[in-house]
């Protein structure tokens, strides 16, 4: 059986500043129409839940109203950043207990027939906190136990923004060593693709042979004042569907009615434009 998986990203949830609101309720009817199999939310899920309880909660609560099973894994928004960034939210303990507290773990093991779905919190990587060290266990029993089924890979930060071998250090991917150490996990049975969030632009290309999809957000663009385009600037989500024979078709699907919003011109939504996404 084929299951069609249904992957979101970056719905930027919060009940104080709805301007995302709509796009999201005309993503839950488009799903309701359909629903599919499962859902993968791709982290940045809230506004602002790094900073605030509320946002992470009513994120959590709009993701269990969606006419599908969801799993979710965590954002910079979510539960903070890379220190080497120099943010204003580092991940840290309180804000991982956090997350655990109203959404669960931060990463999982999900089998469909003929594979074995794995998504990890990037935004725990490099960050020495227990959390990593039980992640990356977790990850090397996964990849043990797959026995045969095909791996795919679901992350916020994309592993890499050209090349996998890329050492420079900045906001957008999941950042040297930990993208090393990631791909070596996988060793001769590297994931089948690569699905994440975070850049708000859909991208599908297959850097140094392994394919990475990047996902749009539901909820806005960041205009080419703060972001050059890499990809297309444009919203929707991605459908997987994952064949038992380990084969997989995934594609762009564009939603009618979501607005096309720009972080760039709704500053005081949140007002760090740099690090909007
Ligand atoms: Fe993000
Ligand atoms: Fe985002």
């Amino acid at each position: 059986m084929t299951c069609r998986v249904i992957q979101i990203s970056d719905t930027h949830l919060s009940p104080a500043h709805t301007h995302f609101q709509a796009n999201f309720d005309r993503l839950r009817a488009w799903l309701a129409a359909a629903p599919p199999d499962l859902i993968i939310c791709t982290g940045d899920l809230s506004l602002d839940g790094a900073e605030d309880a509320a946002d992470l909660r009513y994120a959590a609560a709009q993701l269990a109203s969606l006419p599908a099973r969801c799993l979710a894994i965590p954002g910079n928004h979510d539960v903070g950043d890379y220190t080497v960034l120099g943010g204003w939210q580092n991940t840290d303990a309180a804000r991982l207990a956090r997350w655990r507290e109203i959404l669960g773990a931060d990463h999982f093991v999900e089998d469909l027939p003929g594979w074995r779905l794995v998504g990890l919190n990037t935004q725990s990587l490099g960050s020495f906190l227990p959390e990593e060290a039980a992640q990356a266990a977790a990850l090397a029993d996964a990849v043990a136990g797959a026995g045969g089924r095909a791996l795919a890979l679901f992350l916020h930060k994309p592993l890499c923004q050209h090349r996998l071998d890329d050492t420079e250090v900045n906001y957008w991917p999941v950042l040297q060593p930990a993208r090393a150490a990631v791909v070596a996990a996988f060793g001769a049975t590297p994931p089948r693709f690569v699905a994440s969030g975070h850049i708000h632009q859909w991208r599908d290309h297959a850097p140094d042979g392994l394919r990475q999809i990047w996902a749009p957000a539901v909820s806005f663009i960041v205009g080419e004042e703060s972001q050059p385009s890499i990809g297309s600037k444009l919203l929707g989500v991605v459908e997987h569907l994952l064949h038992p024979d380990g084969t997989h078709d995934s594609r762009l699907v564009t939603i009618d009615g979501l607005a096309l919003n720009d972080i760039v011109k709704l500053p005081h939504l949140y007002a760090r434009p740099v690090a909007a996404a």
